[in-house]
């Protein structure tokens, strides 16, 4: 098939076009580069052997859009990554984020129709569920006001697809992905978070590389076992074979219905401690953190129900927190001697 893959140089979307490629499909990726680098696509190149188009357009930019969908042969499907995702700077920023995830949606959604593109795979998020009453959380749970401006565009966008299923029968698979860390095995690319990252992998990687002095963990005491929070870590890679069959699932019309949505986790909650002392564990090295405040808004806990996920889309997580960390340790290993480089 004909994929076009929005926010394809990013960290998600990166893994995702490998394997894509890899299972024989031709892939168009438009990224504006906001938050990643050109030099992907040589890498994804050099993974898979085969280099994707790369239009360099903001999905703002309905012409440009116009131009990727008409160069290019009858686009079968469209994979939507492209978002900003900081959840902070969605606070501060509200409006960038509203006009960024939701109005690049629409226009994304106004071209494919008018090129008769009529199915998508979207990138959501556990955030949608909040602090859910219920653990593991599976996809009955009920979507709780969002915390941030960024959550809410997350829901907008499942709402947009909804809606889109009624009014012209569009066909969208949504995909909540809980925690994704980790990153290719080859270390060609992997996650570039720009500035101070938001999660705690890159965070834990760059301390111990010495880019950062000191990991902070934001609380120790909260209602779990060893009082820091909880959350489900997932593999990019597997995150990335999810996307390809959920995109099977479209193509072959085994969707039941014309909106789904699947959890992508392992379905298993680890501990910030946990994550440091596995990362300990798999790389031999001692990590300077120390206990600090709660930080506001993080929930306690959350884990994924993946049942949905692995009976119907036929998708299983198979890479543990080990093979996270060592990843994520090698991945960050290679990228600092690339940062030099890039000055990111
Ligand atoms: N990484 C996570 O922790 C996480 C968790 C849940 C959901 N998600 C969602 O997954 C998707 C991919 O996330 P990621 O971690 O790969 O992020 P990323 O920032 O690495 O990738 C997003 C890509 O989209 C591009 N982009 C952003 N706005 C654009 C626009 N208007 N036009 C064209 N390109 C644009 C960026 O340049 C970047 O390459 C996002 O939608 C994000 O909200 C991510």
């Amino acid at each position: 098939m004909n994929i076009l893959v929005t926010g394809g140089t990013g960290y998600i979307g990166s893994h995702t076009v490998v394997e894509l490629i890899g299972a024989g499909h031709d892939v168009v990726i438009v990224d504006n580069l906001s938050n990643s680098e050109e030099f992907v696509v040589d890498r994804i190149e050099q993974i898979a052997g085969i280099r994707p188009a790369f239009v360099k357009a903001d999905l703002r930019d309905e012409n440009a859009l116009r131009t990727a969908f008409s160069d290019f042969e009858k686009i079968d499907s469209v994979i939507h990554f492209a978002a900003f995702k900081a959840v902070g700077e969605s606070v501060q920023n509200p409006l960038l984020y509203y006009d960024n995830n939701i109005s690049g949606m629409i226009t994304l959604l106004k071209v494919m129709n008018d090129f008769g593109v009529g199915s998508m795979v979207y990138s959501s998020s556990c955030t949608v569920y909040g602090e859910s009453d219920k653990l593991p959380v599976d996809e009955q749970s009920p979507i709780k006001r969002a915390e941030s401006p960024y959550g809410f565009t997350k829901q907008v966008g499942e709402r947009i697809l909804e809606d889109l299923a009624v009014s012209r029968g569009f066909s969208s698979v949504i995909l909540r992905y809980f925690n994704p860390t980790g990153a290719h095995d080859t270390s060609l690319i992997g996650e570039l978070p720009l500035g101070v990252p938001n999660n705690l992998v890159p965070y834990i990687t760059q301390t111990a590389i010495g880019e950062r002095e000191m990991l902070t963990v934001n609380g120790n005491d909260y209602d779990t076992p060893d009082g820091t929070n909880i959350r489900d870590y997932i593999h990019v890679v597997d995150l990335a074979v999810a996307h390809l069959r959920a995109l099977e699932r479209l193509s072959e019309g085994k969707n039941a219905d014309k909106f789904e949505v699947f959890n992508l986790g392992t379905g298993k909650g680890n501990s910030v401690m946990e994550v440091i002392k596995t990362f300990e564990e798999v790389t031999g090295l001692k990590l300077n953190y120390r206990i600090g405040p709660r930080r506001a808004g993080d929930v306690v806990s959350i884990y994924s129900d993946t049942r949905k996920a692995n009976e119907q889309l036929g998708w299983k997580a198979e890479r543990n927190l080990a093979d996270m960390m060592l990843t994520s340790w090698n991945w960050q290993k290679a990228v600092s001697g690339l940062n030099e480089k890039s000055n990111r």
